[in-house]
């Protein structure tokens, strides 16, 4: 796939397509906002800016070519992310999207990690059939 490819949903409006630095502000927003929603599992603080987008992550945005409505993300060790504007959650965006991710990088696994509370992620992961395979133990101290 080229640089500028763009590949559509079902519904032939939102297409996912590689995200450059132009979304790097919007990527990072969402994120933030997710962590502040308390259903992040491991990543409790948000990095700073220049750090979070100096790895290897793929990400691709979702868009109509004009709004950004969110990002799906694969990271070196295979791990899926997703993330969608608030107003665009719950219409089968997200599951479509990740599922084309997959296609994209095809791989022998791929896991998530998704917080016990997060149920429109477990439900997402479940239709792409994914079975859940551990438990994150967590110990909170005062320090
Ligand atoms: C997780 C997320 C990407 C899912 O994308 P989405 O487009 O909303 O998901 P879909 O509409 O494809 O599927 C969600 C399913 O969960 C269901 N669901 C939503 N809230 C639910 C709840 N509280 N309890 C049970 N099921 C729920 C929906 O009904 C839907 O099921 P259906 O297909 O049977 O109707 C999106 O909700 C999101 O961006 N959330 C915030 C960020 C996030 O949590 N990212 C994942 C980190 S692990």
């Amino acid at each position: 796939m080229t640089e500028n490819s763009k590949i559509f949903l079902k519904n032939k409006i939102y297409f996912l397509r590689e995200s450059n630095k132009d979304d790097h502000q919007f990527i990072y927003n969402l994120t933030n906002e997710f962590i502040k929603s308390n259903l992040s599992v491991t990543y409790l603080t948000l990095e700073p800016f220049e750090k979070f987008f100096n790895n290897k992550t793929k990400r691709f945005m979702i868009t109509d070519g004009i709004n950004l409505i969110g990002f799906v993300q694969i990271l070196e060790n295979n791990e899926v992310g997703y993330f969608l504007d608030k107003e665009f959650q719950n219409k089968g965006i997200g599951t479509e999207a990740v599922e084309l991710l997959m296609n994209i990088f095809p791989r022998k696994r791929y896991f998530a990690t998704i917080h016990n509370n997060n149920e429109s992620s477990k439900k997402l992961v479940k239709k792409l059939g994914f079975f859940p395979k551990a438990t994150i133990y967590e110990k909170i101290t005062d320090s």
